[in-house]
């Protein structure tokens, strides 16, 4: 009888949860490694439990049943995959060819990018920022909250060569800390599924806390909560908060926003991240834009459900986000020209279903790393405007990080600050991200040179070693970069790296010549169409497919291929009636600001549900209109 029952209820728990996945290798866990897992205590961060998958469901939150193959493969604790094998000293970054150790990061990046004030001819800040908020959807910043809240000692001087730490060394005569104090800026090892108890394996794999595909996990699934929490369950919509008559997601007691000032600044997401600016914004307005799809949705449905509407507006969301990012953001930076050479659009602005099962859904380590070259494009002030659009001053960009309190309370100067021109692509960055990544919570940071500090951990090879993957050229001499980068950069390179196939990879594209047609490093647009085309072909909830579960139809793909940068802002900002026809270029002669009235909009009316019309039809009689 006992034994009975015992069956009976693992049978029972067994069809209400699922199937346990071994998130490192994607298969199902057996008995005993579930043992071995809940005795440690390791099932947190190594298990997925998987319900089953319908093939004609709508795409999950926390990327399971995207392969129906291998259920578990885009799940959010899925390891990423690897455009090249990776590359390690044992457990420790490669070393230089000589055996050395490379140079250390701060001195390659003092080299290669100096300090300076520039502008970009041509682009505006919405480039970086855009960028960035795509970063959020497929990367994540575990490794940061480490560093600040739990693994703060990596600069002390008894514990820099802990096993979790990687600090970033400043010289003695370094340009601009010689003259204090600061020896060391602080950084931790990227975390990885060793030392989670996951694997075994002895070459070390970063943890990825993001779902495999352009999902916007960080409006729909941030922190892995899921949707559950961010949802009204009233027609569609997303849980919202007004403010000075503005709407932002709701504050919670969890939040972190250790910058807001005083009493004024109270405004802090709960489920949302409070971080960069930048990101901030664009959160703020694919929040606020699927609030308003719905409204359109429940205009032209009447009878639609608060899950079809909210599942619907998600899909339409989500869309309109990639189609901006591969369509406009893609095109402004690598040229149409580039994009058509390398097959990844076509002059046909139809469906496209390069869908095979036989790839699991896959985000590389390289594309989530070399994202991070944008940093370069972030300007140090935000540009503040009145509400008329009149100049005051600049505002140092960084100091708004972890302050959305501050950022709520200068909506409509922050929304055209974007308009304002980003930093040039021209050997510097800007002074703030190379020396105060994060004021406020840290004294300095070099945000650059920790991009190449994370790399090395991430088992990234050389530069060369890319070169050659993508564009067949084997280079052993120094001189024989020169179709690369220019002489000028190439004696730069050569002063601090001793042998040209040490180059780093992200050093290289620093100082690569752009690609002709367009305006970024030839090698960075090929590991950025490599990660789109790999998207395009793993992705089965892909927007562009006409056979996914819920799929556009033509009339409705028509519509998405309308979207622009300029339409979301025009739609969901704040104090906003002109934009720039071009959203991510600089305001100019050639690219006016224009009314919103003049930009491209989406008609709803394409998602029109016959079910609801015969209902609906009398009432409204919008059929018979031209509008
Ligand atoms: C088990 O791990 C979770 C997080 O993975 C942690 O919150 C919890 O405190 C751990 N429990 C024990 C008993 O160590
Ligand atoms: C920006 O932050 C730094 C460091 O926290 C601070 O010293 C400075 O006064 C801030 N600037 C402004 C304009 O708030
Ligand atoms: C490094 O972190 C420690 C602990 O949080 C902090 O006291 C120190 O100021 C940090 N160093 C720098 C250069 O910011």
């Amino acid at each position: 009888m006992m034994l009975i029952s015992i069956i009976l209820v693992s049978l029972w728990t067994g069809s209400s949860y699922g199937v346990n996945y071994d998130v490192y290798t994607g298969e199902t866990a057996p008995k005993c490694l579930m043992k071995f897992y809940e005795k440690n205590n390791f099932t947190d961060n190594c298990v997925v439990d998987v319900k089953p998958c319908d093939p004609n469901e709508w795409r999950r939150v926390d990327g399971t049943c995207n392969n129906l193959k291998h259920p578990a493969s885009g799940t959010y604790l899925a390891p990423l995959a690897r455009i090249m094998p990776a590359s390690f000293d044992g457990q420790e970054p490669r070393k230089a060819l000589s055996g050395n150790p490379l140079p250390p990061e701060r001195i390659v990046r003092i080299n290669l990018l100096g300090e300076a004030v520039s502008s970009h001819p041509i682009f505006n800040h919405n480039v970086p920022s855009f960028g960035i908020y795509k970063f959020t959807d497929i990367g994540s910043v575990h490794d940061i909250e480490n560093m600040l809240l739990t693994t703060t000692w990596c600069c002390e001087k008894e514990r820099m060569n802990d096993k979790a730490c990687t600090p970033n060394i400043v010289a003695d005569d370094d340009p601009v800390f010689r003259y204090s104090g600061i020896r060391c800026l602080n950084s931790t090892k990227p975390l990885t599924y060793q030392d989670f108890g996951c694997t075994r394996d002895a070459v070390p794999s970063i943890i990825k806390k993001a779902t495999a595909t352009f999902d916007e996990s960080q409006i729909y699934n941030l922190h892995n909560k899921g949707d559950k929490v961010i949802r009204t369950f009233e027609n569609g919509k997303l849980a919202v908060e007004e403010e000075d008559g503005k709407w932002f997601p709701p504050n919670g007691p969890t939040a972190f926003c250790p910058n807001n000032q005083g009493p004024e600044e109270t405004r802090c997401f709960e489920n949302y991240a409070n971080t960069l600016l930048p990101v901030t914004l664009y959160v703020i307005w694919f929040v606020r834009h699927h609030n308003y799809i719905c409204d359109k949705l429940k205009e032209v449905n009447p009878c639609w459900d608060d899950d079809r509407l909210f599942y619907t507006a998600r899909d339409i969301n989500n869309a309109m986000s990639n189609q901006i990012y591969f369509r406009e953001w893609y095109e402004t930076l690598i040229g149409r020209q580039n994009l058509l050479k390398a097959g990844v659009i076509t002059k046909d602005n139809g469906f496209r279903d390069l869908y095979d099962e036989n790839h699991d859904p896959e985000m590389t380590t390289e594309f989530t790393h070399v994202i991070r070259w944008f940093h370069l494009m972030q300007e140090s002030n935000a540009k503040m405007y009145d509400k008329k659009g009149n100049y005051l001053y600049d505002y140092p960009l960084l100091n708004t990080t972890f302050r959305m309190g501050f950022i709520a309370k200068n909506m409509e100067s922050f929304t055209k600050s974007t308009w304002s021109p980003c930093h040039d692509f021209d050997n510097t960055v800007s002074f703030d991200v190379a020396n105060r990544g994060l004021p406020g919570v840290q004294e300095a940071l070099d945000i650059p040179a920790g991009d190449l500090n994370k790399a090395r951990h991430f088992g990234l090879r050389s530069y060369t070693d890319y070169i050659e993957h993508f564009e067949g050229s084997k280079i052993t001499k120094w001189e024989e970069l020169e179709q690369f980068v220019t002489k000028a950069n190439i004696e730069k390179l050569a002063h601090i790296f001793e042998d040209v196939r040490d180059v780093d990879l992200m050093a290289g594209l620093w100082v690569s010549k752009s690609i002709k047609g367009g305006y970024i490093p030839e090698l960075l647009a090929d590991i950025l169409i490599d990660q789109w085309y790999r998207s395009v072909k793993s992705d089965r909830h892909w927007y562009e497919r006409d056979n996914r579960p819920h799929a556009f139809t033509k009339r409705q793909l028509e519509q998405i291929r309308k979207v622009s940068v300029s339409l979301l802002i025009c739609t969901v900002g704040d104090g906003v009636d002109e934009v720039p026809k071009k959203g991510f270029l600089r305001v100019s002669k050639k690219n006016p600001l224009v009314p919103c009235s003049k930009i491209q909009k989406i008609d709803f009316r394409a998602w029109a549900d016959d079910k609801c019309q015969a209902k609906s039809k009398k009432r409204n009689g919008w059929r018979n209109k031209k509008n």
